[in-house]
């Protein structure tokens, strides 16, 4: 039986994505790429459905697959299965390094330079008192230059990501802290309002 190409909504991803992860950490990095995904598709005026469905799902299947000789690449067929469009797949299928996929497309590199990058910023603002409310980019720099802080995000991707993007480090930092301030409630992360 083939599968149709069904309607990209986020609604449906959310319910793919929740089937297959349980983790609230892997939840939680999920929506802090998706909404910096989604900023960046507004920024670009592109489809931000497509963008945000992608990022949001880039991970999903992690939990089932934690090692690289499966992760993301025994994910796709899944989706596949389930009905997703190509171009969310081969975009999920891109942001592994391992795979060493060309990211040939503005959807591509704009994941993967979200991808280490909101987890290193969540990070961050795990270990502030207002979390990420007062953020900025230099200190965000500074912890880039400690290697035993968040020592599980790759560095070298943070840079390669925003030069592929043909964005200042700088700017990208601040681009992701603004995404991720609004849901930052959502992401664990402390709020002047929560206190
Ligand atoms: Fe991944
Ligand atoms: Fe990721």
């Amino acid at each position: 039986m083939v599968p149709s190409v069904l309607e990209v909504s986020r609604e449906r991803a959310w319910e793919t994505l929740t089937r297959y992860t349980k983790s609230e950490a892997l939840l939680r990095h999920a929506l802090a790429v998706e909404a910096s995904v989604r900023a960046y598709a507004r920024k670009f005026g592109e489809d931000e459905e497509l963008w945000g469905v992608t990022a949001l799902l880039h991970d999903f299947d992690y939990e089932i697959h934690p090692t690289l000789d499966k992760h993301p690449q025994d994910g796709a067929p899944i989706l596949r299965e389930e009905g997703y469009p190509e171009e969310l797949i081969e975009g999920v299928l891109s942001h592994a390094e391992h795979l060493n996929m060309e990211r040939d497309t503005k959807l591509k590199k704009t994941l993967f330079a979200c991808d280490e990058l909101a987890g290193f910023i969540h990070a961050c603002g795990l270990v502030r008192p207002d979390g990420i409310e007062t953020l900025e980019p230099k200190s965000v720099r500074k912890k880039l230059k400690q290697p035993s802080f968040a020592a599980g995000v790759h560095r070298d991707e943070v840079y390669s990501g925003a030069e592929e993007l043909g964005l200042e480090l700088d700017d990208h930092i601040r681009n992701v802290i603004a995404a991720m301030r609004p849901i930052a409630a959502e992401l664990g992360l402390r709020t002047s309002e929560a206190a």
